[in-house]
């Protein structure tokens, strides 16, 4: 909720192994965005944290090469607002290719700090509903749903 009591968006961002040393500049250009960060961690995964993470992509090709990569070094995950959230993150981080982003979006983050498909320095759920899952993933304490008027408090 903004300050004026209105429900903002959130969406899961990942700064990947590739651009965690840009972390920095990245939080900038988001801030200036319009963006607020809720919540962030830096993590290290696991190859099975990182696998139940990226589930849906199990037994495509590049799968074990994501796996390998996300597990390579720290990652920051952030937990941003804003109001379409999910849409306007994944339009500032620009196509998933990044020498595509270089080409047809050369002011986005993955042209700007990523490189090629694999290392494309930043992650952005692709929906409401896989945001509330990955925001639960890492921050399993993070309150998604608004809680009702006039029910006592729970533990969330
Ligand atoms: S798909 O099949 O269209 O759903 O895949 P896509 O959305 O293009 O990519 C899903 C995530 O997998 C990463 N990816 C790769 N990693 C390593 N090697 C190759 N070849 C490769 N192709 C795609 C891509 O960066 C996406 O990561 P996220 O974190 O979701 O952006």
């Amino acid at each position: 909720f903004n300050k004026s009591g209105i429900f903002v968006e959130r969406t899961l961002a990942l700064i990947k192994p590739d651009a965690v040393h840009k972390a920095n500049e990245i939080e900038t250009i988001l801030l200036n965005q319009g963006f607020t960060v809720l919540q962030k961690r830096r993590v290290i995964l696991t190859a099975e944290q990182c696998s139940d993470f990226y589930s849906e992509h199990y037994g495509k090709k590049f799968f074990p090469s994501l796996v390998a990569f996300m597990t390579s070094g720290p990652i920051v995950a952030m937990v941003l607002a804003k109001e379409n959230a999910v849409q306007q993150w994944r339009e500032l981080i620009g196509p998933t290719n990044s020498t595509v982003a270089k080409e047809t979006h050369s002011e986005s983050i993955r042209a700007l700090f990523g490189t090629n498909e694999q290392k494309n320095a930043v992650h952005g759920s692709d929906s409401e509903v896989s945001a509330e899952r990955e925001i639960r993933f890492f921050f399993p304490n993070c309150i998604v749903e608004p809680i009702p008027m006039g029910q006592p408090a729970k533990d969330y």
